[in-house]
């Protein structure tokens, strides 16, 4: 979920709608905002985005203060009554909240046996527990004492009609910040939502509160103390986060990636054309004697070609974690670990929750992020960026690859500092990269014929490949899933026999990637398999290793760079199957681009 808050002497009612239709990316079946004027407080909430929540809004309400949300359920489905703001029973305060409350059911049966809930949300025992509270003590005291009683996640903004003109805010593993402007302040999730009227913003930590007011902003801890911390400027430019003229921001970023390529091989290289990465991560990765990637969705997948690439080039062996598998699962670890969390948007709570769990056994962890200053970047030991700027679709695309290509600076330094025969001249390479991906951004009506040959009527669709190609058809598969809503799955070559097989029917689509020279024999007789089954096959292959009736070669590039072009024909595919669909290709149902919760 995202929220916002605005308090100042503009109309609050667009800076909050405007806000939160930036924060939709992190949610967006139901929304709301609360508005507060000298009449008190009036809420509007709707399900769906933010557009139906704009419809509903009474364009004559004008306030200078309000709050807003917009959701991802959790607790409750989404609805017009679970979408926040929520308010306690007479009406005094309002509260909207991201994240998840873990002893909801102990707290109302410990202090609320009496109060009749409105709502399903964890979030309603919030504001009743602080209604509760204040009858006997002032706000803020009342504030601070519920929070000490949650637990879990939140990040929360509040009003109450006895305290004009403040919002109460307070985060627990959940983003927040605080925005600073010449006589407005703004509360956010993440910076992107209040760009448009400020660049200065105050990041807060775990178990603080804030009483934000037009002129001031005062930060305490959970104890009460005074917590003094000077603002940031945020590096954003507002054209990064508009569509200017695409259709989707899915195919903008798509069309991104060489840019991306080539920002990264500018950011990681030094005076003299050499890669590099700050000495203390490479002694980091010199001191381990195994890595353990960590990392969820796509960025899971990243990590997936990062292995090899590190294995190959570094010669460090590597682990691949699911995040929400790691927390409950850990593997048996070696005598010196250290943890890499791949994370577009260093906010997943999943691999936050790994992060927090390997510091406090004392292990060094390094993040490798799109976004500075992010959670997973500050609480690490080191960052790496990805540079690939803002990241808007829900479906990643340009983070995957730039996942990638750090992945592979940093295999290749670590490599060359130790001395390994690292066979490749990586700028060189990944210029070629960058030019290849061009090459497959102009051939978008390739792929949009490939999808509207195999995918109109397909109800499933099958990614194969060997090595690294099977990696990538894992991120083809999802890439599908998730826009398109086709039954997509991704598997090794060699594995269709041992059961898949079975799943395939007269035209089931089969999509194979055949990069590879040492496995291009078997997976081409994996394609036979299937086709003599019935299956509509269509090959990817590359340059150098096509044979005929392939149904597209890639340009050359780097064998162990395959990934950063393969990817590529497989997300325009998605993007042209679901476009056919008529799915909403940037916010696909059921998703959210960074998920706040475990
Ligand atoms: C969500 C998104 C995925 C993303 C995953 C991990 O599920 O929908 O696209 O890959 O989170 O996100 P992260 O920001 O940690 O890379």
């Amino acid at each position: 979920c995202g929220i916002t808050g605005y308090i100042g002497l503009n109309d609050a009612k667009e800076i909050l709608l405007k806000g939160l239709e930036k924060l939709e990316y992190r949610g967006y079946d139901s929304a709301g905002i609360a508005l507060e004027n000298q009449d008190g407080i009036h809420i509007f909430k709707e399900k769906g985005r933010i557009a139906d929540l704009r419809a509903v809004v009474d364009a004559k309400v004008a306030a200078r203060a309000g709050i807003g949300q917009t959701r991802w359920a959790t607790h409750g489905v989404p609805s017009k009554i679970n979408a926040h703001p929520h308010q306690s029973l007479s009406g005094r305060f309002t509260l909207v909240h991201n994240g998840v409350i873990e002893n909801e059911s102990e707290l109302r049966a410990e202090f609320l046996q009496d109060v009749k809930f409105k709502s399903d949300t964890d979030t309603e025992v919030i504001v009743q527990l602080v209604e509760k509270f204040a009858k006997d003590m002032e706000t803020e005291e009342a504030f601070t004492k519920t929070l000490r009683l949650l637990n879990g996640s939140y990040a929360i903004a509040m009003l109450d009609t006895e305290t004009p003109d403040t919002i109460f805010a307070a985060k627990n593993k959940s983003p927040l910040l605080i925005g600073v402007g010449e006589d407005f302040h703004v509360v956010a999730s993440d910076a992107m939502a209040m760009i448009q009227v400020t660049d200065r913003f105050i990041e807060l930590m775990d178990k603080e509160i804030v009483i934000v007011k037009r002129d001031r902003a005062d930060i305490y801890n959970l104890q009460g103390e005074v917590m003094l911390r000077e603002p940031y400027k945020a590096e954003l430019d507002m054209t990064e986060i508009e569509k200017g003229t695409y259709p989707h921001f899915m195919l903008k970023e798509i069309d991104e990636q060489p840019l991306v390529m080539r920002k990264i091989i500018q950011a990681y290289q030094d005076g003299n054309g050499n890669l590099k990465i700050e000495d203390e991560i490479t002694k980091a990765m010199l001191d381990a004697d195994r890595l353990y990637i960590v990392a969820c969705g796509t960025s899971y997948h990243a990590g997936l070609v990062g292995k090899q690439l590190i294995e190959k080039m570094a010669g460090i062996p590597v682990e691949v974690h699911l995040a929400s598998e790691f927390g409950y699962n850990m593997p048996l670890l070696s005598a010196k670990p250290l943890f890499i969390f791949i994370s577009q948007s260093g906010e997943t709570a999943d691999s936050r929750a790994v992060l927090i769990k390997v510091k406090e056994m004392g292990y060094k962890a390094l993040t490798i992020t799109n976004v500075p200053g992010s959670t997973l970047s500050r609480e690490a030991d080191f960052t790496l960026l990805l540079h690939a700027g803002p990241e808007i679709a829900v479906a990643s695309t340009k983070a995957y690859t730039a996942q990638i290509a750090v992945l592979a600076i940093l295999a290749f330094v670590t490599g060359t500092s130790k001395g390994a025969s690292v066979n490749i001249n990586l700028v060189k390479e990944l210029g070629i990269i960058a030019n290849a991906m061009e090459t497959l951004c102009d051939a978008k009506e390739e792929f949009e014929q490939i999808a509207a040959e195999y995918l109109p009527a397909a109800i499933n669709c099958f990614f194969i490949g060997r090595s690294i190609d099977h990696s990538v058809g894992l991120e083809g598969a999802l890439k599908l899933k998730e826009i398109s809503y086709i039954q997509a799955e991704g598997f090794a070559g060699g594995e269709l026999k041992h059961g898949t097989i079975a799943l395939i029917e007269k035209q089931t689509p089969v999509i194979a990637l055949a990069t590879q020279a040492g496995v291009n024999g078997s997976i081409r007789a994996n394609v036979k398999e299937v086709a003599t089954r019935g299956a509509s096959t269509c090959i990817i292959s590359m340059k150098g290793l096509e044979t005929e009736g392939d149904r597209f070669v890639l340009p050359a590039v780097h064998e162990l760079l395959t990934p950063l072009i393969s990817v590529i024909p497989l997300q325009l595919i998605a993007y042209y199957a679901a476009l056919h669909r008529g799915c909403d290709v940037d916010k696909p149902r059921n998703l959210a681009k960074s998920v706040t919760v475990e």
